[in-house]
């Protein structure tokens, strides 16, 4: 199955939750998302029952690998019965889940037994104040590192997402590479990227890939590293003589569309097919109206084979317009 510029469909990451215990500066500010913001009612998310259907036809499609996100996963109830669920699909390969850690010590074993396979954890600072400033809510890096103890104890497979904003925490791009070396987890990190409404993006604020390897440089000599897998985001490099690897997500100075094969599926049930789109296509209205498995293939063909988004790839180029915020589709 391929989309108008002929890309396959092979990867679903399904947000289970909008909420999110964090209030990330760029993310989820907490002027925009106050005690008064409405987040979506309990009737208007799917349940389990409803996301491993639609994961299933997905599966159908050509998904093999799926990742849940949030907002923040692991503040939706029981969710490791929904990993055991999706666990179960014929064709799905990879099961991953990005989260902000906050709750990983109490999650991480539940999570393995059910059968995830891998976590990626964001940490944009190992400064305690530093840190607690960025994510809005006083949480330390303390916390978070203790959930990466968790997952590595429980024996996952882990990524950290460090997301590089100017004047923010540029100079943690050393001293978390450091951190992180040796430990078998690869760090990754993130431009800004002008998702959603709420940040305020500026290109000003964003510390580019080249910046952050010109950092890099001042204390290490790194090689490139071939990517993993076509459509592979981040480009990985390692420090010369090592096995420390570390990759760069580039969307902003070195976009990834032509490769693209990420499809989002809401909380509330609606495919997206890009992270910049304004709009999506909902499932669950036709699927809680009665629909047959055969009749939502025939919907998500359709909405793979029209799809033409390349968002990041023509950034500038067309103007303001209204876009999804990132906690509700999970980056
Ligand atoms: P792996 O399965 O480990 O390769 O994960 P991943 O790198 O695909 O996923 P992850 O959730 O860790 O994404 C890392 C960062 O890349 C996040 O900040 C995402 O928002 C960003 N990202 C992921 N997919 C896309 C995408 O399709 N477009 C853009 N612009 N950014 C993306
Ligand atoms: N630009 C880049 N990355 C972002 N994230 C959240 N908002 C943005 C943004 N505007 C990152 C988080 C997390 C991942 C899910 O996406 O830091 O690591
Ligand atoms: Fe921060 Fe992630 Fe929560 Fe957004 S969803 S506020 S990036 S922890
Ligand atoms: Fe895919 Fe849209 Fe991201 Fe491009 S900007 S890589 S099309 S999600």
């Amino acid at each position: 199955m391929l989309d108008r510029l002929r890309r396959p469909l092979r990867d679903l990451r399904i947000s289970v939750t909008d909420r999110c215990n964090f209030r990330c500066t760029y993310c989820m500010p907490k002027e925009v998302f106050g005690p008064d913001y409405m987040f979506l009612k309990r009737a208007e998310l799917l349940s389990f029952e409803e996301i491993t259907r639609i994961a299933r036809l997905f599966a159908q499609c050509g998904v093999r690998k799926i990742r849940l996100t949030g907002g923040e996963p692991l503040m939706r109830k029981d969710i490791d019965r929904l990993v055991g669920m999706l666990a179960e699909l014929d064709g799905i390969e990879d099961i991953a889940m990005t989260t902000n850690g906050s709750l990983l010590r109490k999650m991480a074993v539940k999570l393995k037994k059910a059968g995830l396979k891998r976590v990626t954890v964001s940490l944009d600072s190992l400064d305690n104040e530093r840190f607690g400033q960025i994510n809005g809510q006083g949480v330390t890096a303390d916390t978070v590192l203790d959930g990466i103890q968790a997952a590595e104890e429980a024996g996952f497979k882990i990524k950290i997402n460090m997301m590089v904003r100017k004047g923010v925490n540029e100079e943690d791009i050393l001293p978390m590479l450091e951190h992180f070396r040796g430990t078998g987890h690869i760090l990754r990190f993130i431009e800004y990227m002008d998702v959603g409404n709420a940040n305020g993006w500026r290109m000003d604020d964003v510390v580019t890939k080249q910046d952050i390897l010109t950092t890099i440089r001042t204390r290490y000599e790194i090689e490139p590293v071939e990517a993993n897998y076509y459509g592979e985001v981040a480009n990985r490099f390692r420090i010369k003589g090592s096995k420390d690897e570390f990759g760069i997500i580039a969307s902003v100075t070195d976009p990834f569309c032509g490769s693209c094969t990420r499809a989002r599926l809401s909380a509330d049930g609606s495919v997206y097919t890009c992270l910049f789109a304004s709009k999506g296509h909902s499932l669950r209205n036709p699927m809680r109206n009665g629909a047959t498995d055969e009749e939502l293939l025939a919907l998500i063909e359709s909405i793979w084979g029209n799809r033409a988004d390349r968002y990041s790839e023509e950034r500038g180029r067309k103007g303001p317009r209204h876009k999804i915020e990132m906690s509700y589709i999970g980056g």
